[in-house]
């Protein structure tokens, strides 16, 4: 037999932050206790209404196929919902209801990439961008990000630079995973008349735009002459700690959504129906529910920022939105004797039981960046595994005898 696997399957990418979840999961099963910020998945309780909505959706029949573009009744209090938070303008027509968040990127590229199209797309950034855009035969052109006294920003000299006459998405994450990065009215405004004036469409990766801590949240697609070129990738993964339920939506303008949900109907034909009542619950009445997950990740947020800068060569900003954090850690690495930050990352999580991802696990690096850095994500362990873990990250990296010690034994 002739295993024939098509051509563009070599370029696909994946998610490497998995293979760190594999790793740690073999350390807990021979023993050892293991502190998981590797993984933006959540350890929080989905809100008891959203479950009850399901089962009694589930009880009432609603298991069968549903509208591949999603129920009107979520579809609208969807438009609804993200009409008031981002000021547009919005009706049913402009929601096409999805498994997840994730699969809009794909679906969006599909729509609207043409091989040999530039695409720009954020880089740290997550990774699924990069691996899609070059899946379809795009041609992947990431920007960075610039580091100040308060923390990271958007580079946009540097976006204006990589466009030219080939380019035609730019590809946006604002509140950002993994840097947790918010651009301020200014950056926005700017960004949004460079998309207008080089034409670009524009994905809007919302995926965290409910997690900010405080102010007021924007959305690019506010921004005058972008709603008509623009899909918001929006999940109920996070603010209603539903990652497992796979359920999300793209949001734009109507010429752009017919054309996402003709790829609703050829691929999954309709997102789970009666997860889709459960959602509208989420809608109508969590205010309370989501208010308790935003504080527990802010309590999350403030210990693990003051343990992290109590460490010796580890600095950290603090983020005003996502669930992780980015500590520059190239001075503890250089103190421990670590050139290789997949090696420091190793030596934590085996002498610590700590498990994290590194900035490699979100691109590779561009030219001139010269700091090391790493990924928490505090989604998916409480206050006191929080503490107790750090506490022990804090011991081994201000320790040299340590990782003396494991490189000795690794040999
Ligand atoms: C930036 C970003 N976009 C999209 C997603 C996908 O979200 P979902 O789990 O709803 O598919 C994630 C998930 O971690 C993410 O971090």
């Amino acid at each position: 037999m002739n295993n024939r696997i098509a051509e563009r399957m070599s370029r696909l990418g994946t998610e490497t932050a998995f293979s760190v979840s594999l790793e740690a999961r073999e350390l807990a099963c021979k023993g050892k206790k293991i502190y998981p910020f590797h993984l933006g998945d959540m350890n929080i309780r989905t809100p008891k209404k959203i479950i009850e909505a399901t089962k009694k959706a589930m009880e009432d029949g609603h298991t069968g196929y549903c509208p591949c573009a999603g129920i009107p009744e979520l579809r609208g209090a969807l438009a609804k919902e993200i009409g008031k938070s981002r000021g547009l303008k919005l009706t049913k027509d402009n929601v096409s209801i999805q498994t997840g968040g994730k699969p809009v990127i794909m679906k969006f590229i599909l729509a609207f990439m043409n091989p040999a199209d530039e695409v720009l797309y954020p880089n740290p950034g997550y990774p699924i961008y990069e691996s899609q855009i070059r899946f379809h035969g795009g041609i992947a052109k990431p920007y960075g990000f610039k580091m100040s006294g308060k923390g990271f920003s958007l580079d946009m000299e540097q976006i204006e630079r990589l466009i030219t006459p080939g380019t035609r998405i730019l590809i946006f994450n604002n509140y950002h995973n993994p840097m947790g990065t918010e651009a301020n009215h200014n950056e926005m405004a700017k960004l949004a008349k460079l998309c207008v004036r080089h034409d670009l469409l524009v994905l809007s990766d919302e995926a965290y735009f409910d997690i900010t801590y405080s102010g007021k949240a924007k959305s690019v697609a506010s921004y005058p002459g972008m709603f008509n070129r623009t899909v918001i990738l929006y999940t109920f993964s996070k603010k209603f700690a539903m990652t497992g339920w796979r359920l999300g939506a793209a949001i734009g303008p109507e010429w752009m959504i017919e054309q996402i949900n003709r790829l609703n109907v050829n691929d999954e034909s309709c997102s789970n129906h009666f997860v889709q009542w459960g959602a509208l619950a989420a809608l109508k009445s969590t205010k309370k529910e989501t208010k308790k997950i935003l504080d527990t990740l802010r309590k999350r947020r403030d210990l693990a920022c003051r343990l992290l800068n109590e460490i010796k060569g580890v600095r950290v900003f603090k983020p005003n939105s996502t669930f992780y954090i980015f500590p520059d850690v190239t001075d503890a690495m250089r103190n421990l004797g670590f050139d290789d930050v997949e090696e420091f990352r190793k030596f934590i999580l085996e002498t610590t039981g700590v498990s994290f991802c590194t900035r490699r696990h979100f691109g590779t690096p561009l030219d001139g960046e010269d700091r090391e850095y790493i990924r928490l994500a505090y989604s998916g362990i409480d206050l006191k595994d929080i503490k107790e873990g750090l506490t022990k990250m804090k011991q081994a990296i201000e320790n040299p005898e340590m990782a003396e010690e494991w490189r000795k034994n690794r040999k």
